[in-house]
């Protein structure tokens, strides 16, 4: 019980913390534009942008808090049906094409032919490939690669993550699952992460019946390799 209550006490103090930045932001530019301070339309604009910006991120943090809790309490459902994994990576290509060619890193995708179908949620699945290539992508630098795999093994979808990064430390390895870690906090605030992206990872794969893991060498890159039982093995054995 004592050991619930300080977990909680220490979410409770988190999330506190990652919401008071943004609030202070959105005060401080609101009452900017209340009391006249902005010099021009574009100041003014800025102004405005800055309050967009700073809201969209706490609107994030509720929802990926929100999400989080309904998987730990397990009153999450799960819509699930056959999931194309090749579906679900044109999707993610699509959705990271501007990102990639803003950052100037290469988004590549070898995936095998014979990729069995998942049986899942294909919204979470998704959510999983965002939040590890955003990562990705977030910490390789210009002219970097970023490799997604996906092959079939056994009766097991293995799915590769692997990019060409700054890296992390042996010793925050064990820390990057744990909800509002942050590996550098100094940057992560104009970086815009909240540290719950990979808390979130994992609960969906862990829930989906998989596993996933984690390499990583600084200067080297970092690989995320994911289990994920196929659509057979998965409706023979205990179903969502
Ligand atoms: N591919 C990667 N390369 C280097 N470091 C990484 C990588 N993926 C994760 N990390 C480290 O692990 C930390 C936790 O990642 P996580 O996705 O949970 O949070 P975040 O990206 O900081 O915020 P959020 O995902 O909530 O926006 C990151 O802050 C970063 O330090
Ligand atoms: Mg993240």
């Amino acid at each position: 019980m004592e050991r619930l209550d300080q977990t909680r006490r220490e979410f409770v103090s988190n999330l506190s913390h990652e919401m008071k930045t943004p609030l202070n932001i959105i005060l401080a530019f609101t009452e900017a534009l209340q009391d006249d301070l902005a010099v021009d339309e574009n100041e003014k604009k800025t102004y405005l942008n800055n309050i967009f910006e700073e809201t969209a991120r706490l609107k994030r943090l509720i929802t990926d808090v929100l999400d989080l809790e309904k998987m730990e309490e397990g009153y999450e459902d799960f819509k699930v049906d056959y999931v194309d994994l090749k579906l679900v990576a044109s999707f993610v290509q699509g959705n990271f094409s501007t990102l990639v060619d803003e950052k100037e890193v290469k988004l590549a995708f070898h995936i095998s032919r014979k990729t069995p179908f998942v049986w899942g949620d294909e919204d979470k699945i998704k959510q999983v490939f965002i939040n590890l290539v955003d990562n990705a992508v977030r910490h390789t630098p210009r002219g970097g690669e970023i490799v997604i795999t996906i092959a079939y093994k056994a009766d097991d979808v293995l799915i590769e993550i692997k990019d060409s990064g700054i890296g992390i430390a042996s010793e925050d390895l064990p820390m990057i699952w744990e909800r509002f870690y942050k590996g550098d906090k100094s940057r992560s605030r104009t970086q815009g992460g909240t540290g719950l992206g990979l808390a979130i990872v994992k609960r969906i794969i862990e829930t989906h019946g998989g596993h996933i893991s984690v390499w990583s060498k600084l200067g080297e890159g970092t690989t995320f390799r994911i289990i994920l039982p196929t659509e057979k093995k998965m409706l023979g054995g205990a179903p969502l």
